[in-house]
Order: structure tokens, then sequence, then C-alpha cells
């Protein structure tokens, strides 16, 4: 199968990220021909520093290395590197009905979120993604739950494509994880944990020992004192033991029998040691790679030169059928 996802190089990398995205994409790669991206100019829809644009696409380059991705078997490249997603975005769009992009859930919630930095670009962004996925004829993206509106969208313009121009898309099946695919903020765990929200409310990959401890500890938690999973009277301590589960493989249903009789202090100094324990690579590999930035370069590199080859080659079927010379 062909897998395409990516990630947005807007900050650190989050705990939500890594469990509804990235954890599938290192059992996916194995078996499939996957294309994994950092997602630059999706990045820039939203306010963003451009000297720390740089920094932010090594990090999350360093990130995908240390969460197991092998650049020798999966394509690691840089969005804005190869130019054809802008192009074949742009081609998109003439056929993009202005209605669908309104009604996206993302568009609704970044504008009001942003309301001074409402740009075409962000309204246009399910476009640019749909390129992203089409460009390297996916069948599957494993992406969070968030996104599935997105890959729905892409899927009406592969069809609508074909059906104007001829078959040239396959039409792209998400993959959303059943448990993971939406980790709650620490703070609030009625809304997604976010990059852009406050950072109390996310472990991010490279948070320190005390930091995530500190984190855990204070994360809101419901009334009562049972360790129970139920996520609709317990949505707090319900995400935690979701994170819990996933870190150690553990069903919620063992947890509640290990942690039964014990209170919520008890159970989350315990998760605490399992997010540091298995965050450690993450920080052990990131202070390697912080003093390796040609070699993550050179990294981005081969993948440009492979990312390239394929999308090129759709571009040029693209224009054909589209009567561009
Ligand atoms: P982004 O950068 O917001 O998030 C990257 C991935 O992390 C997932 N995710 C979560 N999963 C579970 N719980 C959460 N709290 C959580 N927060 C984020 C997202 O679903 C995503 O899989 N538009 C995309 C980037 C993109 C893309 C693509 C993805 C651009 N082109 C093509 C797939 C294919 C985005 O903003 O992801």
């Amino acid at each position: 199968m062909k897998i395409f996802s990516g990630i947005r190089p807007s900050g650190n990398l989050h705990l939500g990220n890594y469990l509804g995205a990235m954890q599938q994409w290192i059992k996916l790669q194995n078996e499939n021909d996957c294309v994994f991206c950092i997602v630059d100019l999706h990045a820039i829809t939203t306010p963003y520093k451009p000297g720390e644009l740089k920094k932010h696409i090594l990090d999350t380059t360093a990130v995908y290395l240390a969460a197991g991705i092998n650049p020798e078997k999966s394509v690691i490249f840089v969005q804005s590197q190869v130019k054809e997603h802008s192009e074949l975005a742009w081609l998109l769009e003439t056929i993009t009905p202005m209605g669908e992009l309104k009604r996206m859930t993302q568009f609704k919630e970044k504008s009001e979120q942003h309301k001074d930095y409402v740009n075409a670009g962000l309204l246009s962004y399910p476009v640019l993604m749909a390129a992203d996925i089409l460009l390297y004829k996916t069948d599957s993206v494993p992406v969070g739950k968030d996104q599935e509106q997105h890959i729905e969208f892409t899927r009406m313009i592969a069809k609508k494509f074909n059906q104007k121009f001829g078959d040239t898309f396959k039409e792209p099946a998400s993959m959303i994880l059943k448990e993971g695919a939406k980790i709650m903020s620490l703070t609030n765990p009625k809304k997604k944990m976010s990059k852009s929200d406050e950072p109390k409310s996310c472990i991010f990959l490279f948070d320190t020992p005390a930091d995530i401890t500190k984190k855990i500890m204070s994360a809101e938690t419901d009334s009562g004192k049972e360790v129970i999973y139920n996520v609709t009277k317990k949505r707090g301590i319900s995400n935690l033991l979701t994170i819990y589960s996933l870190l150690t493989g553990k069903t919620t249903a063992d947890l509640e029998k290990e942690f039964k009789g014990k209170g919520y202090g008890d159970f989350k100094k315990s998760l605490a040691e399992v997010v540091v324990q298995y965050l450690e690579p993450f920080r052990r590999k990131q202070q390697e790679f912080a003093t390796r930035e040609s070699y993550l370069e050179e990294i981005l590199k081969q993948g440009q030169s492979r990312a390239q080859i394929i999308a090129q080659a759709t571009m040029q079927e693209v224009k054909q059928k589209m009567g561009l010379i």
C-alpha cells in the first residue's frame, strides 16, 4: 500500500501527535511504501515567526527519526522543497467548490482563534492537503480523528478530478485508530490536546521529566476518586487511562483492576513514571540530533529527491489530462 501523512512544524510535537498519528506510521513502514512529510506550507497559514521555522522543521525531522522512522525505507521530506505540492494545489483549486472550503471545521476553528489572520491560505488549506496526498497516489492516510474531514474532502476532490479529466487518482482512505485518535488536553479534557494551546495542557515529546510529572499531577480530573474508564462521566481520568494504556500495551480494564482501591494521586504518579520512561529516548535523541544539523539536512535532501521523482511523474500526467502543455 502507498501511505502518506504529515505534521505541521508549528511548534513542539506532543503526545497527541505521536499517539494519534506517528505510532501508526512506525508500524506501517515495514510493509508499505511510506512518505512522511513536514508540511511547512501549511504551518505558515497561522501566525508564526520566520526566524523559528527552520528550527521547527529540523526538530520535527528529529522527532520523526527519534520515533523510529527509518529514512532508508520511508521518504522523509519538507513540503516546500517539492514545488509540485503548490502546483497541484492550484490546479485542484480550480475544481474546488468554495462552499466545501467554508464548511470545514478546522477553517472555522482557526479563523475564530486567529481573527486578525484569516488569510486565503487558511481557507484553501484542505486543497493543499489533498494535493499532498494525491501526488503520491496514496491508498491510506494514517492520522488523528481531527483530520478525518480533510481526508473525506480529498476523496471528493479525487473523484471530481477523475470524473472531469479521466481516471487519475485513487480515492484515499483515512486510517484512524480506535484508541488514541483524539488525545485530550490535560487542563480541559473536553478539548483535544493541541500545539497552539497553553503548554501545561500538552505533554511535549521533549519535555523534561520534572515538567512531565508536574503536568500530569496537576491534570484536570473529575470529581470522585475511583480510577474508572468512562468517557462521558470521567473524561479526565479516561484520557489519562488511554495514554497509560497506549504507552504500556495494558488494556484500560487491566488498569482499572491494577488501580482499584487506589486514588487519582497514585494513578497519576504511576502514569508520570510511565510517560517519563517512554519519552526518555526522545529527549536523548533530540540532544544527539541538535548537534547534527547537517545530518538532518542530508536526510531531508535525500527525501526531497525521492519525493520529487514521484511528484513530477504525477504532475506530468495531471497537466496532460487537464490540457496544459
Ligand atoms: P497536525 O500537525 O495538526 O497534527 C499532526 C497529526 O497529529 C494528529 N493529532 C492528534 N491525534 C490525536 N490526538 C490529538 N490531540 C491530536 N492532535 C493532532 C493529527 O490528526 C495529525 O495526524 N493538516 C494536518 C497536516 C497535513 C497532513 C497532510 C496530514 C498536511 N497535509 C496530508 C496527512 C496527510 C495537520 O494539521 O496535522
